[in-house]
C-alpha cells in the first residue's frame, strides 16, 4: 500500500485528482471507477474546474460507479445517477452514454443484474483507476462487514451503521432504501489502481484497521491489502490513530520524487 498523508481534506482532493488527470489525458480509453458520498465531492469540483479551466477532456472516458440503490428510480433526487450528474457528469464533456452505474429495479433479479454489470466492466476493458471511500465500519463500495472478500457486483442490505451514517443526506419523512447494487470486493480488487480517499476523525480506527489490521470480511477494506496498487490518501485526522505516520511521510516524499519523473502509473 501506498499511504499518503497530508495536511487537510483539500490537499487530498487535490492529490486524487492529480491522479485522475494523468490517467485520463495519457490513456487512450480510460475506464474511471467513481464513487459517491462526501469524500470524493472535492475531487469531482476540481475535476470540473480542470475542465473548465484547463480544457481536460472528458470525451473518451468510460465510467463505472461502485454502488447504486436498489430500486430507485435514476431521477430520485437521492439515486447516485443524480449526484454523479450533480456533481461531475453534467459539467463535464463525459459522454453520458459512457457512464454506468449498477442500477436494477423492483422487476429486475439483482443476480442477472449483477452479473451482467461485471460484463460491462469486462467488455470496456477493466477498469484503470478505481476512485473509493470508506464507511466508518470499513465498507467499500456498500460491502460491508462480513461481506465476502470474493464477491462480485451483487445486491446487499446496509448495516444500521451505514443506514444511521446516510440518514443526513435523507429528509425527516424520506424513504431511505435499505438495500444496494454493489460492486463487490474482487470487483474493487480487479481494478488495476485503487485510490482510496478517507479524511476526518471519524474514519481513523477504520483508516487503521485497513493498513495495519488483519486481513479480515470484518473490515472489508483491509481487503486493499492484497492489491498490487492501492493508493490510500489521507488528511491528518484519519490518520490519526496509525502508527508509524513519520515513515508513510517518509515514504511519500521518496515516492513523490520518482512520480515527478515517471508519472503517477506504470
Ligand atoms: C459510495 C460508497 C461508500 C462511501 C463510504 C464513505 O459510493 O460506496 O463506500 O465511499 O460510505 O462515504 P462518505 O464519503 O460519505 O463518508
Amino acid at each position: 500500500m501506498q499511504v499518503i498523508i497530508l495536511e487537510n481534506p483539500e490537499e487530498v482532493a487535490q492529490h486524487a485528482s492529480q491522479w485522475v488527470v494523468e490517467l485520463i489525458t495519457k490513456k487512450a480509453k480510460p475506464v474511471l471507477g467513481l464513487a459517491t458520498g462526501s469524500t470524493p465531492i472535492s475531487l469531482y469540483k476540481n475535476l470540473v474546474k480542470s475542465h473548465q479551466e484547463d480544457q481536460i477532456d472528458f470525451s473518451h472516458v468510460t465510467s463505472f460507479n461502485l454502488d447504486e440503490y436498489h430500486n430507485i428510480d435514476i431521477a430520485n433526487e437521492q439515486s447516485y445517477r443524480v449526484f454523479m450528474k450533480n456533481h461531475l457528469f453534467d459539467k463535464i464533456n463525459i459522454d453520458q452514454k459512457n457512464t454506468h452505474l449498477p442500477t436494477c429495479t423492483q422487476n429486475e433479479n439483482p443476480r442477472v443484474q449483477g452479473l451482467a454489470y461485471e460484463e460491462k466492466i469486462k467488455h470496456a476493458g477493466g477498469i484503470d483507476l478505481q476512485i473509493l471511500g470508506i464507511g466508518a465500519n470499513g465498507h467499500i463500495g456498500f460491502n460491508e462487514p462480513t461481506s465476502s472478500l470474493r464477491s462480485k457486483t451483487r445486491i446487499k442490505t446496509l448495516t444500521q451503521q451505514t443506514l444511521q451514517d446516510n440518514s443526513r443526506l435523507f429528509k425527516a419523512d424520506e424513504y431511505q432504501p435499505t438495500m444496494a447494487m454493489t460492486m463487490g470486493i474482487s470487483t474493487i480488487l480487479d481494478a488495476k489502481y485503487v485510490l482510496l480517499m478517507a479524511t476526518g476523525t471519524n474514519k481513523a480506527t477504520a483508516v487503521n484497521d485497513m493498513i495495519t489490521g488483519p486481513l479480515s470480511a470484518i473490515c472489508p477494506a483491509s481487503a486493499l491489502q492484497l492489491h498490487e496498487h492501492a493508493i490510500i490518501v489521507l488528511d491528518k485526522a484519519a490518520a490519526s490513530e496509525l502508527a508509524n505516520q513519520e515513515y508513510f511521510i517518509w515514504a511519500n516524499e521518496e515516492h513523490q520524487k520518482i512520480n515527478k519523473t515517471y508519472g503517477f502509473f506504470l
